[in-house]
């Protein structure tokens, strides 16, 4: 049995988060998790809330709430979002727990021993409107790389250049919109991570395997001397990690928290140590730490491409400049965007479909299904209402539910809700079986290497292989001469429905259970042998015609909900 360590990037505490984020990490994290999962695999799947830096700051002064409230009751609301879409992590934590500050304190100190760690007088834009200095968020500008008027302090939207505060042009504070900012001399800690160039630099070039996508970001950075130059890790906030060497104070940084993308990361482990915490496991050494046991681990980490340079470039400077023997990840799963409608998903205005809303109108196996089958991954992709009414209707409804549908009722109508004896297959049950070895082979193929749309093509081809198959052995027309003959069809394609529930499970959790349970079936083995897997439900075994499992999307639906989702959020 392997041991895979799975991560999703962690999102922002700061609000519901939008299908296109939920697709960008989260969710494909959760189909591989499944799936290794189903084929036997043992695996841990960590997320967590990013609760620290600005973002969380600004938010809970907009809902009128200290931080601290609000980012317990936003753990909350996201955690039952996520137990909404079915996302199955082991654990969701919080990057505010006291294990997270501990180990970044931790990670502090040793990097600080190694003498990674510099103490900078720096300027540092101050509002005297605001009575405040304003790191990253707290102030906008236009980018200088590439012009865009929103830039943030910390990192360009448009381009994703990582900034400074101080690097913006016409900046202006985004709490007042104070433009009579002022540079003060403030002391802050900064990462030697140029130091470490040609060891990160090496490790990524032996990354052959990874996407494209993932290392060509990754080289752009090292490349153009910006990801790796030494980057301040300390901020003037009164909400985050208070900086300190291990357990020890650190003069001169009273006061001081430290930077939101250092502990983040961070919280990838220390959210195991949560999971042991809670009781949910009893070693969390054995995936972390590779003189523990973790050495036999394969972690992946999954994220939207904007994080790339921080997975690929800064974390990696924070475990290997430790010198400790902490789990380096082994791939990088990185996403394009998905935009919604002709444009962007936008949480200021409201545009597009955010993930609590989403469950209010369908299912979240109608979401997983189109996201997942639509993940953005050689280049963006987009939302739009026609594709996904096409979509469900086809895919889902058409294809696997109508299959479902049509043999479970007309077995129960001729042979009752049991499996039928009689009969043999013939060439075109031959030929089928044939088929499906092939195509659930391929599919496996796919799922490991984490090709998300391809392998929902792959799945599609072997529904409709079935649908197809059920079309032209028309067990309803054969019934009347041969019984027996369409016994056997019917038999095979019960079979075909136990299959279909174990394949389909890692991207339609909840149709897979509605499907295991019509079958009466307490668990569902990941397919072998073909054959083998397809009389695996033998004559006799009782089954029970399920609910209609996919219900279609009217145009009159189709045109509310764009109408509904174009604006304002309320
Ligand atoms: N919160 C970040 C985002 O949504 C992701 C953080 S991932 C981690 O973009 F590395 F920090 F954990
Ligand atoms: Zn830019």
């Amino acid at each position: 049995m392997a041991r895979h360590l799975i991560t999703s990037a962690i999102p922002y505490i700061n609000g519901i988060k939008h299908l296109g984020n939920l697709v960008g990490s989260q969710l494909p994290a959760d189909l591989y998790a499944r799936y290794l999962r189903g084929r036997g695999n043992e695996v841990l799947f960590l997320c967590a809330t990013d609760e620290h830096g600005t973002p969380a700051e600004l938010a809970a002064a907009k809902a009128g709430k200290p931080v601290a409230e609000y980012c317990a009751e936003m753990h909350e609301v996201q955690a039952g979002i996520a137990e909404g879409f079915r996302l199955s992590f082991d654990h969701f934590g919080r990057s505010s727990s006291p294990r997270n500050h501990a180990l970044t304190q931790h990670f502090a100190g040793v990097l600080a021993e190694k003498g990674l760690i510099r103490e900078v007088s720096e300027t540092q834009m101050y509002s005297p409107t605001d009575g405040r200095y304003l790191p990253d968020r707290y102030i906008e500008g236009t980018c200088p790389n590439c012009g865009f008027d929103s830039a943030r302090g910390d990192q360009c939207d448009n381009c994703t250049k990582q900034l400074d505060p101080v690097d913006l042009i016409n900046p202006h504070s985004t709490i007042s919109g104070a433009t009579d900012l002022e540079m003060r001399e403030t002391k802050h800690l900064y990462l030697c991570q140029s130091v470490m160039k040609t060891e990160i630099e090496t490790w990524i070039d032996s990354k052959t395997d990874w996407p494209v996508l993932t290392t060509s970001i990754a080289k752009k950075w090292l490349n153009d001397g910006d990801g790796l130059q030494d980057r301040g890790i300390t901020r003037d906030l009164d909400w985050g990690i208070p900086v300190k060497k291990g357990s020890e104070d650190w003069p001169g940084m009273e006061g001081k928290v430290f930077y939101v993308w250092f502990d983040a990361p961070i919280e990838y482990i220390a959210c195991a140590q949560e999971w042991v915490d809670a009781g949910k496991g009893t070693d969390w050494a054995r995936w972390w730490r590779t003189d523990k046991g973790a050495g036999d681990v394969t972690y992946t980490q999954f994220m939207g491409k904007d994080n790339v340079p921080f997975h690929t470039l800064t974390f990696p400077a924070t475990i290997l400049g430790s010198g400790e023997p902490w789990k380096l990840v082994d791939y990088i799963k990185s996403f394009n965007y998905l935009n919604y409608e002709g444009g962007q998903f936008s949480t200021s205005r409201g545009r597009g479909v955010f993930m609590d809303q989403a469950l209010e109108v369908l299912p979240s196996d109608y979401w997983r299904w189109w996201l997942l089958s639509h993940a953005p991954e050689s280049s963006d992709a987009e939302f739009t209402w026609e594709n996904f009414q096409a979509s469900v209707n086809k895919d889902l409804a058409d294809v696997l539910g109508n299959f479902v549908s049509r043999v479970t009722k007309f077995c129960r109508s001729k042979f009752g809700e049991v499996v039928p004896e009689g009969g043999s297959y013939g060439a075109a049950e031959e030929a089928l079986i044939a088929e499906l070895s092939e195509r659930v082979r391929r599919y496996e193929a796919l799922m490991d290497a984490m090709e998300v749309r391809k392998s929902a093509q792959e799945l599609r081809a072997i529904w409709a292989a079935g649908n197809e198959y059920l079309q032209s052995a028309a067990p309803w027309a054969v019934f009347k001469e041969d019984p027996a003959q369409a016994a056997a069809i019917v038999r095979l394609s019960l079979n075909l429905i136990r299959l279909y529930a174990a394949l389909s499970a890692p991207f339609i959790p909840d149709t897979s259970a509605v499907l295991r349970e019509a079958l009466k079936l307490d668990s569902l083995d990941w397919p072998g042998d073909l054959p083998e897997a397809l009389s695996a439900l033998p004559a006799g075994s009782a089954f029970a015609v399920p609910e209609n499992l996919f219900r279609k999307i009217s145009d009159e639906e189709r045109e509310d909900w764009q109408q509904r989702f174009s604006g304002k959020r309320d």
